[in-house]
């Protein structure tokens, strides 16, 4: 894989969840600004994206003249295809004059009628900067918009969206693994359930998870997010503990990629990511405001 890519003069990037193997044959790990940061400025002229669907667009929005390759077509983000175009544009008539922030996990169409963008590591931080007079429509994450609300005092007009996979990281099972090991610190991905928000000593994105447990004193830690974190987790933190509090914990579109898979897909040259050039230039200023509001 890695001759492949060096013949080719491509960048492999891959996200935090992406599976052992994967993680290592990348150039590049991290959360998803990160990913978007460093596909923006590579100078490789093909990019291969080992994560899911949306990442590999916002790839493509930043930077078009490159070639995106997404490791696995079929990989998506159940939450960002709980919101559509359509959705969107109906929401924002019933509530005329509102500013729209999207969380990255969005298609680009849905970023198209979007104001800003944010992840998770700049929702709160998005929000915070927004003029006090605005109403702010918050799409499509119910729990990272409960958070932001915490977080900023601010009101939002949330949408009813969530990820599966985090909803199966119940209070009960953190209860239980908190019971198991009294001395763990929780750390938590803010697309948690709120009452598991509650219990966390830490909500970050995947790589300030990685940054809190690398910080900090504790030994033990409970993570609350996809199993993949465990790798880097591991690999990063020698001598420290992670515990997964429930084995549901697994992203399906995350695993898709195999090593196989990616290598084929580089081979081939396939699954090239495009989008129509209004589409992208509009999704692009959202992209770009986020950056102006953090
Ligand atoms: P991060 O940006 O924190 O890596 O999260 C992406 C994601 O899809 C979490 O489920
Ligand atoms: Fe989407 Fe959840 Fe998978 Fe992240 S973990 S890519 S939010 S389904």
């Amino acid at each position: 894989m890695r001759t492949l890519a060096r013949e080719k003069n491509a960048l492999i990037i891959a996200h935090n969840y992406q599976r052992p193997e994967i993680q290592d044959a990348a150039d590049f790990t991290g959360d998803s600004l990160e990913l978007s940061r460093t596909a923006a400025k590579t100078g490789a002229g093909i990019i291969l994206f080992c994560g899911v669907h949306f990442m590999a667009e916002t790839a493509h929005i930043l930077s078009p003249q490159k070639k995106v390759l997404l490791a696995e077509l079929k990989a998506g983000c159940p939450m960002a295809d709980m919101i559509t175009a359509d959705d969107l544009r109906a929401l924002k008539a019933d509530h005329p004059g509102a500013l729209v922030v999207a969380y990255v996990n969005t298609s680009a169409a849905v970023k198209a009628e979007t104001d800003i963008c944010c992840t998770s590591a700049n929702a709160a931080t998005v929000v915070s900067n927004i003029p006090e007079d605005r109403k702010i429509i918050f799409v499509p994450d119910r729990n990272l918009a409960l958070y932001v609300e915490k977080k900023t005092g601010r009101e939002l007009i949330k949408w009813d969206g969530y990820c599966p996979t985090h909803e199966y990281i119940t209070a009960e099972v953190i209860q239980k693994a908190k019971a198991e090991h009294p001395q763990a610190l929780v750390i938590a991905h803010p697309e948690c359930l709120p009452e598991v928000q509650d219990m966390a000593d830490a909500l970050e994105s995947t790589s300030g998870m990685i940054r809190f447990a690398q910080e900090s004193g504790a030994k033990e830690f409970i993570i609350a997010t996809e199993m993949g974190l465990n790798h880097r987790l591991k690999q990063e933190n020698p001598g420290k503990e992670f515990i997964s509090p429930t084995s549901k914990a697994i992203c399906p579109n995350m695993k898709m990629t195999t090593l196989q898979k990616a290598y084929d897909t580089l081979d081939q040259e396939r699954y090239e990511i495009r989008l129509d050039e209004e589409t992208r230039v509009r999704a692009l200023a959202a992209v770009e405001a986020m950056v102006s509001y953090t």
